[in-house]
């Protein structure tokens, strides 16, 4: 298969790029995938075109974020749908997009706070990865492959089912792909202790732009690094990931205690600031402020005020627990009847309103893959370097107050593992100084030209507003929140100099080795969106097109 494939991408390289957008384009993908593959007509089963009576709920039902939906500029729909059952399939869609002007969309949990799985204003294909999802845990050597059509809430369950000492330290959602999460850093409640999702990846494999399949060794250590935390959706298509898995206590402690009332939060949110970045590796605390309404009985709004929620794992019991809140944080004012001690899954279940002592079980909330929070929403994201004053954090609760439709910002701190990894060890660059970050979230149910233009608008007052409390040259953001104020281009196209604007917030020194990298692996710029890594600049030579 590698030969011919190796074979194939020389030929593929001598012809020139002619662009077909006859009605035929369905038939010459068919027939170029079956030329790649086994000779015979490629089954349709997997190729869904405009035509097929299930294209159009599938495309619905890839689109986590609704943002788009009801939207008045009409967007481009994917010339066709491809679910892979193997990964053939893939070298062979790489390889005819290529040759038919197609670009790929690769989605794995479709969760891209800018839809890129799914939108693309030129012609395009999306390979939907939900097929290719097997999980294999090896417990004796604390490993796991997992195919990167595979969620966040499958790989912790098949974790969980199997032992309850070993864990991975990855994002907080059960509908994250890890294709997306993994390729982008991922950050969750064990990040203190062992990093990212992305620092626990010990090998990979990626069919590339000329439809080889590689690992970590056939791909370097360049691409190795590039492909986690700088985005996959640059480089090729990630098929698996080989994770690390890590070990942790049986028992393990969670708790989610909420604080209401302006002065009451900005005086716990302030107090969490100096310490939830210094506190023991062991203990994760998370901040979720939101606004609370009291309605009357009428069900109109009464009166309106700010909360937290902290959220909180600690990898160890109650009883040792208590003390260290007591002398860390006691202005939580936690009782020993709000700490739960479970299992480390069951805790990833049952912030959601899973696991076995709660009406859902364990497999109805890991497993499902629609995203429980689906909705239109715009994200934004910073990172905090020095504690915003008390003055500071009024003024985002007044913002808050202001906006008719739910606001959050998710405080994720830092501090721990995440000091003792190297800035350049991998693409994330944010890590000794980092004292937290923060996600901000605006959500809406009814999607139309008014509110949708409204609620961005808010978003960006909001960002506005944070400027001076925030992280500064480059105002940094996380990629895994991806932002396309930041700056972007409608097809992926721009120069070095321009990316660098956004390229620098999310990677900051790190922004030039993934350009060189790019410019190695993918020196047409095939694998492009709105802000993918651009290509090196070259001397002397007209850069793209
Ligand atoms: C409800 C919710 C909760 C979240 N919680 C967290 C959290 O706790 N921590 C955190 O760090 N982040 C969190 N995120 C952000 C999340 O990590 C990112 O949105 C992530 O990129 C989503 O990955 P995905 O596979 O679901 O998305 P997708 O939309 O499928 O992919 C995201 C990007 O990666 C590309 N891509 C996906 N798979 C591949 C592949 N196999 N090869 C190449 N490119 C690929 C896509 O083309 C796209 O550009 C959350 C998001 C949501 C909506
Ligand atoms: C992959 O799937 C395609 C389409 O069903 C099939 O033609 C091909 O033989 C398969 N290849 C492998 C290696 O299973
Ligand atoms: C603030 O906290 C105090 C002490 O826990 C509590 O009595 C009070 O009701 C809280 N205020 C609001 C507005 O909830
Ligand atoms: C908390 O600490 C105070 C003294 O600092 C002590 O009086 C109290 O008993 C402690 N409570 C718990 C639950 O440990
Ligand atoms: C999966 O979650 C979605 C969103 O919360 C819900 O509508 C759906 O019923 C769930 N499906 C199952 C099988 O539980
Ligand atoms: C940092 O890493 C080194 C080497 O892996 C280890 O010895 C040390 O304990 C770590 N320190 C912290 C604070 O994690
Ligand atoms: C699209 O608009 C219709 C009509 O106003 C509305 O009912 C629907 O909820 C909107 N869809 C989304 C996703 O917001
Ligand atoms: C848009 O949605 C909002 C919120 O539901 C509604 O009040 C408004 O009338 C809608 N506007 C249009 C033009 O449909
Ligand atoms: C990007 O593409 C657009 C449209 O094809 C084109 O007008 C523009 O000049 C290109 N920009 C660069 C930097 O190549």
């Amino acid at each position: 298969m590698g030969v011919t494939f190796a074979l194939v991408s020389l030929f593929l390289l001598s012809v020139s790029w002619v662009s077909c957008y006859a009605a035929s384009i369905h038939e010459d993908f068919g027939q170029c995938m079956s030329e790649h593959l086994t000779g015979k007509p490629h089954p349709t089963e997997n190729i869904f075109t405009p035509d097929s009576p299930t294209y159009k709920s599938r495309y619905d039902a890839a689109q986590q974020n609704t943002r788009w939906v009801n939207s008045t500029v009409p967007l481009p729909k994917p010339t066709l749908i491809l679910m892979p059952n193997n990964e053939s399939q893939i070298q062979a869609a790489v390889l005819c997009s290529r040759q038919l002007g197609l670009q790929i969309r690769v989605k794995s949990g479709g969760h891209d706070y800018e839809g890129q799985s799914y939108l693309s204003k030129t012609p395009f294909i999306i390979i939907d990865l939900v097929n290719m999802r097997s999980i294999d845990i090896n417990v004796e050597e604390q490993t796991a492959w997992v195919q990167t059509g595979a969620t966040l809430g499958e790989l912790y369950y098949n974790i969980g089912t199997r032992t309850n000492t070993l864990a991975f330290p990855g994002g907080l959602c059960p509908s994250v792909g890890t294709g997306g999460h993994i390729s982008g850093g991922g950050l969750g409640v064990l990040l203190r202790k062992f990093g990212l999702a992305a620092d626990n990846v010990i090998d990979a494999s990626i069919v590339d732009v000329n439809g080889r399949i590689l690992d970590r060794k056939t791909m370097g250590e360049d691409l190795f690094w590039a492909i986690r935390g700088g985005g996959g959706a640059s480089f090729g298509v990630i098929l698996s990931w080989k994770l690390k898995l890590v070990q942790i206590p049986a028992t393990v402690t969670y708790f989610n205690i909420g604080v209401f009332g302006i002065e009451n939060v900005t005086k716990l949110v302030y107090k969490w600031q100096r310490i939830a970045h210094k506190l023991p590796k062991d203990l994760f605390i998370r901040g979720l402020v939101a606004t609370k309404k009291t309605l009357d009985e009428n069900k109109v709004i009464k009166d309106k005020t700010i909360k937290v929620q902290f959220e909180s794992l600690f990898l160890g019991s109650k009883w040792d627990l208590i003390p260290l809140l007591n002398k860390t944080f006691p202005e939580l004012g936690v009782k020993q009847e709000d700490l739960q001690e479970m299992t480390w899954v069951h805790a990833a279940a049952f912030r959601l309103g899973g696991g076995d002592e709660t009406e859902n079980t364990l497999d109805m909330v890991l497993l499902n893959r629609t995203d429980i929070y689906r909705s239109s929403y715009k994200g934004k994201s910073d990172f905090v370097t020095t504690p915003i004053s008390p003055e500071g954090l009024e003024g985002i609760w007044e913002k808050f107050l202001e906006e008719d439709t739910q606001v959050y910002m998710i405080i994720d701190p830092f501090g721990g593992q995440m000091d003792n990894i190297s800035k350049s060890a991998l693409p994330f660059p944010h890590r000794k100084g980092t004292l937290y970050n923060i996600q901000y979230l605006v959500k809406w149910y009814n999607n139309n030209a008014t509110t949708y233009s409204r609620h961005q608008k808010w978003m960006k007052d909001l960002y506005e507003y944070m400027a001076p409390y925030v992280s500064q040259s480059p105002r940094a953001a996380y990629l895994n929140y991806k932002d396309l104020d930041l700056s972007s281009n409608q097809v992926g196209n721009t120069s070095y100099a321009q990316a660098k604007v956004w390229g620098e917030k999310y990677f900051k020194g790190n922004f030039e080795r993934l350009a060189r990298v790019k410019s190695m692996v993918d020196p047409s710029n095939f694998f492009r969106n709105e802000q993918s890594i651009p290509l090196l600049p070259t001397k002397g030579t007209k850069q793209f097109h």
